[in-house]
């Protein structure tokens, strides 16, 4: 019967793919509920790495199905060659019976394309996949939907369905169902700094508008950070690092973007900003990411509109090291909510402490 939902809760790339790969196999159905191919989801695992744009994280696993959901964009032309890449990979074929598009998305198109490059890929900072303007048609109701045009594109047929049905009658039988969410809080589009955001919510709220789901079903609300800051795009970044500095090269140079390539801009975690965010999504299992990528970095930690407090460095992210110790109680501290699991590495086990899961994936 339950429904848990995975969110970012800063703007997007928080590594929410590789956690959700993680706990995939935990669930019977991930399915997208928000954006297109706007993002970039990268998982890691033994056998290769997937950069996943539109496809849910949870397809690594034979055993999950994975749905593209009412809500979210689709690029049918993209998407088949994401399709025909992730078989590469992962060196099977994808079934239906791993992944289901919903007839109802709706489809960007080259117009709309075109459209977001010319008017908002410089203004905003966009990636230019044509999200903006297909949200826009769509709630003029002027959009294509995809079950209109699925005739021209016989390599997705089969995967269309009803998913409303499939979701559903899951939730009857109580299979389990991880609603993943795409790029972040701060980039929801009524709750981020407009214009500065995508164009649709991203609040885990709204995984149950979208798919129809009752807010009762909902059993956990996983929210996803970053041990730092990172934004792509334009808009406010509070206390911005110096690209130039030494002391933060090591994390530039991990900071590339999964869909466009860009840079991503850096800075240091905002506990006032996850504090809100963990309220507005109502996160009951935080996880943090890539606070390997601070190992032996002395930095600031963000704790108000006014205050930054200086953290001593630590050498490993394990609960065993002082400063590192540190670090996690100050925030639990300034964000009233329990870490429950610290993400050390791209793999799917490299969890430093994880009070989350499967204990034997404890290092
Ligand atoms: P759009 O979603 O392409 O319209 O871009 C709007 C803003 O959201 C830009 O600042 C993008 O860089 C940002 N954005 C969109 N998707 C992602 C994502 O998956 N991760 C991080 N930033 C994103
Ligand atoms: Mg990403």
């Amino acid at each position: 019967m339950p429904l848990d939902i995975l969110v970012g809760l800063q703007y997007g790339d928080e590594g929410k793919g590789k956690v959700v790969d993680s706990i995939a196999e935990n669930y019977n159905i991930v399915v997208r509920f928000n954006g297109g191919n706007n993002a970039g989801h990268t998982v890691q695992f033994d056998g290769g790495k997937l950069k996943l744009h539109s496809i849910p994280s949870g397809i690594a696993h034979d055993s999950v199905q994975n749905i593209i959901g009412k809500g979210c964009v689709v690029n049918p032309s993209e998407l088949c060659a994401e399709i025909q890449r992730v078989q590469m990979t992962l060196g099977r074929t994808i079934e239906p019976r791993h992944l289901v598009i919903s007839k109802d998305c709706a489809v960007i198109t080259p117009e709309f394309i075109a459209d977001d490059i010319n008017k908002s890929q410089t203004l905003i900072g966009t990636t230019g996949r044509g999200i903006g303007p297909t949200y826009s048609a769509k709630h003029a109701r002027t959009a294509t939907k995809l079950q209109d045009v699925i005739f021209n594109y016989p390599m997705l047929e089969p995967y269309l369905a009803d998913t409303d049905q499939i979701i559903w009658t899951a939730l009857e039988v109580n299979k389990d169902i991880l609603a993943e969410g795409a790029q972040g809080t701060w980039l929801d589009i009524d709750h981020g700094q407009y214009p500065y955001v995508t164009s649709c919510n991203t609040l885990a709220s709204h995984a149950c508008t979208i798919l129809g789901v009752g807010i009762n079903y909902v059993r956990d609300i996983f929210g996803v950070f970053k041990a730092y800051t990172t934004r792509v795009g334009e808009g406010y970044l509070e206390n911005e690092w110096d690209r130039s500095l030494d002391q933060y090269s090591n994390i530039f140079n991990n900071e590339v973007g999964t869909t466009t390539g860009r840079s991503r801009r850096c800075g240091p975690l905002n506990l006032f900003d996850l504090n809100r965010a963990i309220k507005m999504n109502g996160v009951t299992k935080l996880i943090m990411t890539k606070s390997d990528l601070l190992n032996n970095t002395s930095f600031e930690v963000i704790e108000d509109i006014i205050y930054c407090k200086h953290l001593e460095s630590w050498s490993s992210c394990s609960e065993l090291d002082e400063n590192f110790a540190r670090f996690i109680d100050y925030i639990v501290d300034n964000v009233g909510c329990d870490i429950f699991a610290v993400s050390d590495g791209p793999l799917r086990s490299d969890y430093s402490f994880n009070r989350l899961f499967n204990r034997s994936m404890v290092k």
